[in-house]
């Protein structure tokens, strides 16, 4: 029996591959435009970790994490999402001493186990920032702007920010109690999750996608009017700097998003791919609490993250990337073992002097050869035969216009660095 891949898991190459690629180099050009520097943590931390950043009653933490114990008797997770290993890794390395605002990026998978469909895997990729050290609106309105940055430099259109207020933990505490004011009465008409839920973290619920209880949200009590003043101030803020930006987005009172670490600002980003369930392509939010929470200073945190894979079906959906074909510079064509010799340090040179050249590895014939350097759109052909060897030339064949030279060996280089230049 073959060996497939673990369902939820998806192997990328081919044109693919050349879409990822101009993803990953749109955002790590913008991430370095607006002062973001990369942090790499490890794929798996402590559980703990999690449990105590995503929080308990998350969907991610109850349902969806690959946690495993190693053969140290550790509960180790493999990451479910960015934002709890940087914190980590933002404490651990004390990267707040020197008491500026600290702007930190990613772009790795992330493992949750979910049901599989289209833009919902079980390894996927996220880019995401993380900003400690300010409180500043004027930095929330930066974050929401990287992202929508992004996407209008990928071509993509009619991205939607959606955007709420969670409140601090003064203003939470007021919400929660209504909330559970609310719940209470239809207490036997939740789902067991959410009833479960409902004393433990009530605003969890405005985040079930249990059909029940979508019909009583409409009518549930909004954040909005239990902001405490600096809350309901901040997020007034936020919005008009927003509005400065012309960035467009909309006010979602039931937005809470789906890990337990944000306060104030929350938002997503939103793009309508038809087929396609799940068109989130991005969220994210402060968290004010979370790096003491996690045995650091008392210092702010803001950030996102973008789903890569939903952003490339967007993408596709639009038709906003185009596929730029590879291309090489030159095909040496080979006829016997001393012209072979002959190629091997051949190529060396062109490659060293950063020209893109093949040859073949297979003893074909030459109109096999001549084929390949088809297929890998090689714009001449180097044709090393016994007469223009003895030569010690070349026949350099430019495939476009059919037109061909001599030209020696020595020259090579030099001729083909001249036509790349032409180009270039
Ligand atoms: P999140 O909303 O859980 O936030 O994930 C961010 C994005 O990752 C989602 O909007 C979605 O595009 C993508 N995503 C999530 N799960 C999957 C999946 N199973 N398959 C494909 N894509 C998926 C966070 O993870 C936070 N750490 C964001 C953040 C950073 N907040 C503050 N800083």
């Amino acid at each position: 029996m073959k060996v497939q891949r673990p369902r939820g898991t998806n192997d990328i190459w081919g044109k693919e591959m050349r879409h990822w690629h101009q993803l990953e180099d749109v955002i790590r050009r913008l991430a370095r435009l607006y002062q973001y520097q990369e942090m790499r943590t490890p794929l798996f931390e402590q559980t703990e970790l999690f449990l105590r950043s995503v929080g308990e009653t998350t969907d991610i933490v109850e349902k969806e994490m690959y946690t495993f114990t190693d053969r140290g008797d550790r509960s180790l997770t493999l990451r479910p999402e960015g934002t709890a290993g940087v914190v980590r890794g933002f404490v651990e390395n004390k990267l707040y001493a020197d008491g500026q605002v600290q702007k930190l990026y990613y772009l790795g998978p992330m493992f949750r186990y979910e049901n599989p469909q289209a833009g919902r895997s079980r390894q996927f990729h996220q880019f995401g920032i993380e900003a400690f050290g300010s409180e500043d609106p004027a930095i929330d309105a930066e974050v929401i702007a990287l992202g929508m940055h992004i996407f209008r430099e990928l071509g993509l259109k009619d991205v939607v920010v959606q955007l709420n207020s969670v409140g601090d933990s003064e203003s939470r505490e007021r919400y929660q109690q209504q909330l559970i004011e609310f719940f209470t009465p239809y207490e036997d008409q939740l789902a067991p999750v959410d009833r479960s839920r409902l004393h433990r973290n009530p605003m969890r619920i405005l985040d079930s996608k249990e059909p029940q209880v979508q019909e009583l949200l409409a009518e549930a009590p909004a954040m909005l009017d239990y902001l405490s003043k600096p809350a309901a101030q901040h997020f007034q803020q936020v919005q008009a700097y927003l509005e400065k930006l012309e960035i467009p987005f909309v006010y979602e009172p039931r937005l809470v998003r789906g890990l337990d670490y944000y306060t104030m600002t929350a938002f997503e980003y939103y793009v309508d791919v038809p087929g396609a369930q799940a068109s989130t392509i991005g969220g994210g939010g402060r968290y004010n609490q979370l790096v003491a929470e996690m045995g650091g200073p008392e210092l702010p945190g803001i950030g996102f993250g973008l789903g890569l894979e939903r952003i490339l079906l967007a993408c596709a959906e639009q038709g906003c990337l185009v596929d730029e074909e590879p291309t090489i510079d030159c095909y040496l064509v080979t006829f016997d073992q001393a012209s072979r010799e002959t190629a091997v340090s051949l190529l060396q040179s062109l490659r060293q002097a950063g020209i893109r050249a093949e040859m073949d590895y297979q003893s074909r014939k030459m109109k096999a050869q001549l084929k390949a350097a088809n297929r890998l759109n090689a714009r001449f052909v180097a044709i090393l035969g016994e007469d223009e060897l003895q030569n010690g030339a070349v026949s350099l064949k430019e495939m476009a216009t059919g037109e061909q030279r001599q030209v020696q060996l020595e020259a090579l280089v030099q001729e083909l660095k001249k036509e790349q230049d032409k180009t270039e």
